[in-house]
């Protein structure tokens, strides 16, 4: 019984966990890929290892920065209206790669 309550435990501690932490492919598919799927706007393409290069040079925290502020054509927090730093950080190493 108690064996069975610690799993229990485990089970809802995943869970939870699951609901918090937004997964990086999922952040970009609901609020980056419009444009960063096709370049819009000069927006670096996904998966485009030689377009993120520069970008990542400045460095991770200053790109999510860049996000959360705005960069020319991209809106403030791109289109994410709920995304932690920790979830840019996330779409932006899903995207880079
Ligand atoms: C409306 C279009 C649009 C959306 C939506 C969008 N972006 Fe962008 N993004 C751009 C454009 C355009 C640029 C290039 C800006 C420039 O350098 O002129 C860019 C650049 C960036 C950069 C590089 C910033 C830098 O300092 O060089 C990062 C990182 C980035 N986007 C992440 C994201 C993430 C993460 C999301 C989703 C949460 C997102 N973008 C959603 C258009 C968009």
């Amino acid at each position: 019984m108690k064996k069975l309550l610690a799993m229990t435990a485990v089970a809802a501690l995943t869970l939870s966990a699951n609901v918090f932490a937004q997964e990086g492919e999922a952040i970009y598919n609901k609020a980056c890929q419009v444009c960063h799927s096709m370049g819009v706007a000069g927006a670096p393409k996904v998966h485009d290892a030689a377009a993120w290069e520069p970008r990542l040079a400045k460095g991770l925290d200053a790109l999510v920065g860049s996000v959360k502020s705005g960069l020319n054509a991209m809106p403030p927090g791109g289109m994410c209206t709920d995304c932690t730093d920790d979830d840019y950080k996330k779409a932006i190493e899903f995207m880079s790669k």
